[in-house]
């Protein structure tokens, strides 16, 4: 199985090898400049000329717009907010539409603001190519929709985004055959895998329990059965983690959170990491299989996703989520190191019950993400209080900390998950995801440290410290 499987399966090398510019022409069936100044993903060749050594992410992203040509060579991709494109005759619309030719035709389809931006998380990627939407929701959405049939077989982790959970019912009651494991242990992926098995699906760390799955092991899984794989990376960001690293096919950013971090717009976004041989996977149309079939599975999200759901990424947002991108890593490392200053201190107080963060040494899969996760473990924090405190009450004591649903903002916020969020799906399904009723969800941002601990410790102090 193994050595059939690897005829089938691309290596990281072998996916490098084809020309991106080339994978952008043909996934996006449109190209806004001329293919020699097309924007390479993971190095531009403007930046090769002028550097020895490859420059790090953060310095490829903020050079990125006016290096890849940007109009008057601005600093930022500008705003590109028309809704459709003109032609100078019809032939002309003809060959735009039917691939001949690159160019836009409509914005649903796509916006060259926008395009900058999948550019731009290919690279913090390492990826083949991206497409962009208009939520985390709707890429995932478009992704499943785009590349699943009734009949067709998912296994999921059931520790999964609220929202996603509720996504993965919904197909289950239109013929999509789903089932939900603990993946944290590859052998319970591995003993829910069919012949009809079309891709698995895993958050890096969940949200909000923060329970870390076998990331590599599903990896080498997938490899060896030719399963697709797929990773939502939105709580690990590309600061944190690559999904190439562990064989991921495609990889899923809500880029509302960590990627833009300001809580100013909305976006998601699916990559292609190059590793998926799409000639295994039954589901593509005939006309996207007449292409390069490294480009099969994204040309089939970007046209049929962005079609049949119509969910565009506006340019405006385009744009905020592309200025937030600029500072990733200061604000990554920042939330991060408070995230883990905190979950230490909240451990230690007495009213507090149980802290899942998987930078504590007492989370079950602590070793694994130190591993993956370079040291750094995200900036979201579960907690539980002592039975005998009321969370409502603790949460309306807070001062700096804001109550809100959002995650990995530049500002604190809190949630209690089982009445809010998670409140829909009810206890039975909330209990197989690990989610205590009483449990807070607090996504920490950017802050000045002392005034978070102060906030959390003032509205702690109301409750006694023991029983
Ligand atoms: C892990 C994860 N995936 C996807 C989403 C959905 O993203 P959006 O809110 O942009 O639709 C979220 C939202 O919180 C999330 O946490």
């Amino acid at each position: 199985m193994a050595s059939e499987a690897k005829g089938r399966t691309f290596d990281s090398c072998r996916a490098r090898q084809f020309s991106l510019p080339l994978f952008y022409a043909v996934t996006r069936g449109v190209m806004p400049m001329p293919a020699a100044r097309a924007p390479d993903p993971s190095f531009h060749p403007h930046l090769a000329a002028r550097f020895q050594v490859k420059p790090g992410i953060s310095t490829r992203i903020l050079h990125a717009d006016r290096l890849a040509g940007s109009e008057h060579d601005a600093v930022h991709k500008p705003l590109h907010v028309a809704a459709t494109y003109a032609y100078p005759n019809a032939r002309a619309l003809a060959d735009v539409f039917q691939g001949r030719q690159s160019g836009y035709v409509y914005s649903r389809q796509g916006n060259p603001t926008g395009a900058a931006l999948e550019s731009k998380i290919s690279m913090m990627e390492g990826a083949a190519g991206t497409v962009v939407f208009s939520t985390g929701m709707s890429a995932i959405a478009a992704m499943m929709v785009s590349l699943l049939r009734a009949g067709d077989h998912v296994v999921s982790s059931q520790f999964l985004f609220g929202n996603t959970s509720s996504l993965f019912h919904t197909l289950l009651g239109m013929g999509i055959e789903m089932s939900f494991v603990d993946a944290t242990d590859v052998e319970q992926v591995r003993a829910a895998l069919r012949p009809t098995t079309r891709l698995v699906f895993v958050e890096t760390i969940a949200n909000p329990r923060t329970q870390v799955a076998d990331l590599a092991g599903i990896g080498e899984l997938c490899e060896s059965r030719g399963v697709l794989y797929v990773v939502d990376s939105t709580l690990t960001t590309p600061h944190l983690f690559r999904a190439s690293a562990v064989k991921a096919g495609l990889v899923i950013h809500s880029l509302t959170k960590g990627i833009s971090g300001h809580g100013n717009a909305l976006g998601g976004s699916v990559s292609d990491t190059g590793l998926f041989d799409w000639r295994s996977y039954p589901n593509i149309a005939e006309s996207y299989k007449q292409l390069d079939p490294r480009v099969w599975g994204l040309q089939q999200i970007r046209k049929k996703g962005l079609r049949d759901i119509g969910a565009t990424l506006r340019a405006e947002d385009a744009h905020r989520i592309a200025v937030g991108a600029e500072t990733l890593a200061l604000r990554i490392e920042r939330s991060n190191d408070n995230a883990l200053a905190l979950a230490g201190w909240l451990e230690s107080q007495p009213q507090v019950g149980r802290v899942h963060y998987p930078g504590l040494p007492s989370h079950a899969q602590h070793a694994r993400a130190t591993e993956l996760f370079g040291g750094r473990y995200g900036s979201l924090i579960g907690f539980e209080l002592r039975p005998d405190i009321d969370t409502f009450a603790f949460l309306d004591a807070l001062r700096l900390v804001i109550l809100s649903s959002h995650l990995s903002d530049n500002r604190t916020l809190a949630i209690p998950v089982a009445h809010t969020i998670f409140y829909e799906m009810g206890a039975e399904r909330r209990a197989s995801m690990g989610i205590a009723e009483g449990l807070i969800r607090l996504s920490v941002g950017i802050e000045d440290y002392a005034d978070l601990r102060d906030d959390l410790a003032q509205a702690l102090g109301r409750f006694p410290a023991g029983l």
